[in-house]
C-alpha cells in the first residue's frame, strides 16, 4: 500500500503534457486510493450487513468526505480544461470536440451528484463500489478520449498561428478543422 504522503504514478499513456491537468489527474488516483482504503470488502459485499454498528459509522462517515471533496475537486477541474478550451482557443478551431468533451463532464458530475444522493449507510460497500468503477472510468476513458486530446488540439494550435491544416487534425484523430481563428 502506498504511504499517505506519495502521489501514485499515472500511466504514461495517459500524460496529457500539461503539468497542472495531470497533477489534478494524479488526485483522482488519491480517491481510488481513499475508496480503497475505506472497506477491504467493496468489491464483494452487497450490503453492509456484517458490519458492527461502528464500524458502518465510520465507512459512512469517510465516504461522505470522500464524495464531498470529490465534488468540490471535479468543479475545479473541470473548470481547469473549459477554461483552456476558451483561453487556448481550442473551442473556436473545434466547437464539436469540445462540446462533446464537456458533456462527458457533465455526465460525471451527475453520476457522482447521484451516488452522493442516494446514500444508504447500510450499502456503503455498493456505493464505493459504484463510484470506485466511475472514477476507474475517468480516468482510463475521459482522459485518454477527451483530456489528451485536448492538450493536443492546443500544441496544435500554438505551433499553428496561420491555422491548423486538415491533415495535423486528421492525425489526432480530430473532426476536420479548416483553420484557426485569427
Ligand atoms: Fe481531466
Ligand atoms: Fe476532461
Amino acid at each position: 500500500m502506498l504511504p499517505s504522503t506519495s502521489y501514485p504514478e499515472l500511466n504514461p499513456a495517459l500524460l496529457t503534457g500539461n503539468s497542472e491537468v495531470d497533477a489534478e489527474h494524479r488526485l483522482l488516483l488519491r480517491f481510488l486510493e481513499r475508496l480503497r482504503n475505506v472497506c477491504a470488502n467493496f468489491d464483494k459485499a452487497d450490503d453492509c450487513e456484517a458490519c458492527s454498528r461502528a464500524c458502518l459509522r465510520g465507512c459512512d462517515t469517510v465516504l461522505i468526505e470522500t464524495l464531498g471533496d470529490l465534488l468540490m475537486f471535479l468543479v475545479d477541474h473541470f473548470r481547469t480544461e473549459e477554461d483552456l478550451m476558451r483561453t487556448e482557443r481550442v473551442n473556436l478551431v473545434d466547437r464539436e470536440i469540445c462540446e462533446l468533451h464537456k458533456e462527458d463532464h457533465a455526465a460525471i458530475s451527475h453520476a457522482v451528484q447521484k451516488i452522493a444522493a442516494d446514500l444508504d449507510p447500510m450499502k456503503t460497500a455498493t456505493h464505493i463500489r459504484q463510484l470506485h468503477k466511475l472514477l476507474e472510468n475517468w480516468v482510463t476513458n475521459h482522459i485518454r478520449l477527451h483530456d489528451v486530446l485536448l492538450i493536443q488540439m492546443i500544441g496544435m494550435i500554438a505551433s499553428h498561428p496561420q491555422g491548423v491544416p486538415l491533415h495535423a487534425m486528421h492525425y489526432m484523430g480530430a473532426h476536420p478543422v479548416l483553420s484557426a481563428p485569427s
